[in-house]
């Protein structure tokens, strides 16, 4: 019998194997328990003759502050059999969701699990990233070793150095060349909610190209970014609001860089809040004559409140963050006189939901970016060697929260196979 007993030996012993893969057969955990490893250089990860993979994942048993809850996990994998895939990371990134996941005030939530021979069940961090095809299994049909994958599905996991998934949970990256592990480690969460939003929410006339607008706050976000290009791209002005740096010329640096990606105005919250927006965008819009028909609110709060302000009659809201926690609130004669339409969207949802429609999104934002039209986001790598420090990566998610950053935190794993 495959007991829970055999798992715990695998783990613990100091010959210890491969124990992911929780369809192997108890006798060849129990030999695998037992077989010597191959030399262990110091500071370097290392492969066993037999074929198992070692690995490290963030882990977390407890919901709270990253740097309070998430360990690092040594575990092995072992060899693939029929449709199982072992995979390297490449780039995953710390997304303001994942920290909220490992808070615990996510509504989804990964389930504690055993899998990984953790001393408590456990939740791999991270919903995101892109990967390389180390080995695969004598029955995957269309995955080879050197291939770059991403997960099908968020919740999955992707803080980890090395993951072994069923082939049916990975999504192909066809024709990489042209690509960075960046940019495929970051299509499928923010531009595909950025382009899904505008597709899906808003009816635009395309006789009127050029002359609709969207309106969006936290436009220097991941999201933010990804909207100003896809406005670009389809030919829909974007009213962009960014929050003030400490300086006027860090400020003026920030839309300088929204301007270059394609954004048709940038302006920042106070300009939002303050009693002069109708004439700016009055100003911006021939008078009112360009009608504003999107708006994609991540702040919430006063904000999301003055965005709703400048639509046209009829026009949707999207809410899809709550990066100030402060209540949506929405003044009746928005609803009444105006006959606004509020929504919310949540990616994770949507794409569990219609797995053709993402992979065909995913596809149609690489097709973008392979052509130059779809620029990188300002990151904060994180290089992840096999011998970096615990505290260390804690660290840099805990950093990932705080607003004002130069660039999205990225984990970069820079190990061998
Ligand atoms: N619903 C969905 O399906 C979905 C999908 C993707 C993302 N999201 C959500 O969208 C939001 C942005 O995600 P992202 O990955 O694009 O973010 P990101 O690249 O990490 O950027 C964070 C953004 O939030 C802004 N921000 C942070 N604290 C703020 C505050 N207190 N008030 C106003 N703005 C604040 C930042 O502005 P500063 O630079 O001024 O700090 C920045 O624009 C998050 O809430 C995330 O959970 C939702």
């Amino acid at each position: 019998m495959f007991s829970r007993c055999v798992l715990r030996a695998a783990v613990e012993t100091p010959y210890r194997q491969g124990t992911f893969s929780i369809q192997a057969s108890a006798s060849k955990l129990r030999a695998a328990s037992l077989r010597p490893t191959a030399a262990v250089s110091e500071g370097r990860r290392f492969i066993s003759v037999y074929g198992y993979t070692q690995a490290k994942a963030l882990v977390y048993s407890n919901y709270g502050e990253p740097k309070d809850v998430l360990s690092l996990h040594k575990h092995s994998i072992s060899p693939p059999h029929g449709t199982q895939v072992t995979l390297r990371l490449l780039a995953a990134p710390l997304n303001p969701a994942d920290i909220n996941q490992i808070q615990g005030v996510y509504p989804s939530k990964p389930p504690f699990t055993s899998t990984l021979g953790t001393a408590e069940p456990s939740a791999v961090g991270g919903n995101e990233g892109a990967f390389e095809v180390v080995s695969t299994g004598s029955g995957v049909k269309n995955l080879t070793k050197g291939d770059w994958v991403i997960m099908k599905h968020t919740g999955q996991g992707t803080w980890r150095t090395h993951a072994q998934l069923d082939e049916s949970q990975l999504i192909k990256i066809e024709d990489k060349e042209g690509l960075t592990p960046l940019q495929v480690g970051t299509v499928s969460v923010n531009p595909v909610t950025a382009y899904r939003m505008m597709k899906d929410f808003c009816d635009w006339d395309w006789m009127r190209t050029g002359e609709e607008w969207m309106i969006q706050n936290g436009a220097n976000s991941g999201v933010g970014r990804a909207a100003i290009q896809l406005g670009k791209e389809w030919g829909i002005k974007t009213l962009n609001v960014v929050r003030e740096r400490k300086t006027p010329e860090e400020t003026e640096a920030l839309k300088k860089d929204l301007y270059e990606l394609g954004a048709t105005a940038v302006v920042t919250e106070a300009d939002l809040l303050s009693g002069s927006f109708r004439d700016i965008v009055k100003e911006h819009t021939r008078n009112g004559k360009e009608p504003i028909r999107l708006a994609l609110n991540c702040v919430g709060g006063k904000s999301a409140t003055a965005l709703a302000k400048a639509l046209a009659p009829g026009s949707h809201m999207v809410t899809y963050g709550a990066m100030s926690k402060q209540p949506v609130a929405l003044p009746s004669g928005l609803l009444i006189f105006k006959n606004l339409v509020f929504d919310g969207f949540w990616v994770s949802k949507w794409g569990d939901k219609n797995p053709g429609q993402k992979e065909e999104t995913i596809k149609d934002v690489l097709r973008m970016t392979r052509a130059g039209r779809f620029k990188d986001i300002p990151v904060d790598e994180f290089k992840w060697k096999w011998d970096t420090e615990e505290s260390q990566i804690r660290e840099a998610v805990q950093g990932t929260l705080g607003g004002f950053r130069s660039g999205k935190g990225v984990l970069v794993f820079e190990g061998d196979e």
